[in-house]
């Protein structure tokens, strides 16, 4: 018998300040302060149904069955709001990305920030954006900024996101290069216990993160692009320096990797402005204006190793789906 049914939508979010580091393993929470745009143009959708016949959670990710890992993270959420609602049910869990999700871009800020607000909503919780943000947090950090639009901090050790500026404070656009997947990646909690505990530049990292919010913080407020994109770069290239020094070393640069990063710096050359920024992959995302996204764009696609381009701009909160709770 179906318990409990809603739907929610999430979007991804990429740190213009990013976090890598935990203070707190065991809690998850963040060493280093962290901005984020929220991207209008990376949704995840997910639908929750608690039902009493289940003996397991079940969870479905763009039409497939999934178990392992990933049904025990979602498993690890939905115990938590159904220990906040007092609920055993199990539910069935599915979830779908309008990306594609095999590239490698990373799915699970917008995941869990759907999971949250779905499985809270389905199980009939009314809870605070920043007690969505804690929810989504425990299971990584990133999501807890995918609970807000626009732009989002998540500050050294906090347990929740707060908004820093609504989607309509800048009309900023973010272009993901989606390049060729290289050998497969080590998952972030692995590679932030590494960094930390082998990398000589980790203690680096933490000092030199927060001075660095701080202007992303202040030149997303004034809408400077020139400061924002120089501490842009810099917060990603000093992020993956820790992790290059670690033993053995964490390498998400793929050889298209790099020839994007040149291509930029020439459009910059050229006098666009245009920054890049990189996560856990080997994929880049460029930081432009909208009167240069198309240029910047087509630049990106014609370079070798690029499969795909998403054209985003800044995004929406997580909300559920009217009328879908049951
Ligand atoms: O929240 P996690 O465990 O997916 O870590 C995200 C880490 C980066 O994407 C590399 C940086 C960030 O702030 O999003």
């Amino acid at each position: 018998m179906n318990h409990g049914h809603a739907r929610a939508t999430a979007h991804a979010n990429i740190a213009l300040a990013k976090y890598w580091g935990k203070a707190d393993p065991e809690r998850n929470l963040p060493a280093v302060p962290s901005l984020s745009m929220t991207l209008d143009g990376l949704r995840t959708t997910t639908d929750v149904y608690f039902d009493t016949m289940l003996a397991t959670d079940e969870l479905v990710l763009d039409g497939v069955s999934v178990s392992g890992r990933p049904l025990e993270r979602a498993t690890a959420m939905l115990d938590r709001v159904r220990a906040s609602a007092d609920c055993a049910t199990r539910a069935r869990v599915e979830s779908a990305n309008d990306f594609p999700t095999a590239s490698g871009l990373a799915s699970s800020a917008s995941g869990f920030a759907a999971l949250a607000v779905a499985a809270s909503r389905a199980l009939g919780l009314h809870l605070e954006p920043g007690r969505l943000s804690a929810l989504a947090r425990a299971s990584s950090a990133s999501a807890a900024r995918s609970i807000f639009g626009g732009f989002v901090a998540l500050g050294a050790g906090a347990s929740e996101a707060e908004a820093v500026a609504p989607p309509e404070h800048w009309d900023l656009r973010m272009v993901v290069a989606v390049t060729e997947p290289g050998p497969k990646a080590i998952g972030s909690t692995r590679g932030m216990d590494r960094t930390a505990a082998t990398s000589p530049y980790y203690p680096v990292w933490l000092s030199a993160a927060p001075p660095i919010f701080e202007e992303v913080r202040r030149a997303v407020l004034a809408r400077e692009i020139e400061p924002l994109g120089e501490a842009v770069e810099h917060s990603a290239l000093l992020m993956h320096a820790s992790m290059m020094a670690a033993r053995p070393s964490i390498l998400y640069f793929a050889p298209s990797t790099l020839s994007v990063i040149a291509r930029v710096r020439q459009l910059r050359e050229d006098g666009l402005p245009a920054y890049f920024t990189m996560d856990a992959g080997p994929h880049v995302k460029v930081l432009t204006l909208p009167r240069c996204v198309e240029q910047v764009e087509n630049a990106l696609a014609a370079q070798p190793g690029v499969h795909q381009t998403i054209r985003c701009g800044p995004g929406p909160e997580a909300r559920a789906a009217p009328g879908t709770e049951s």
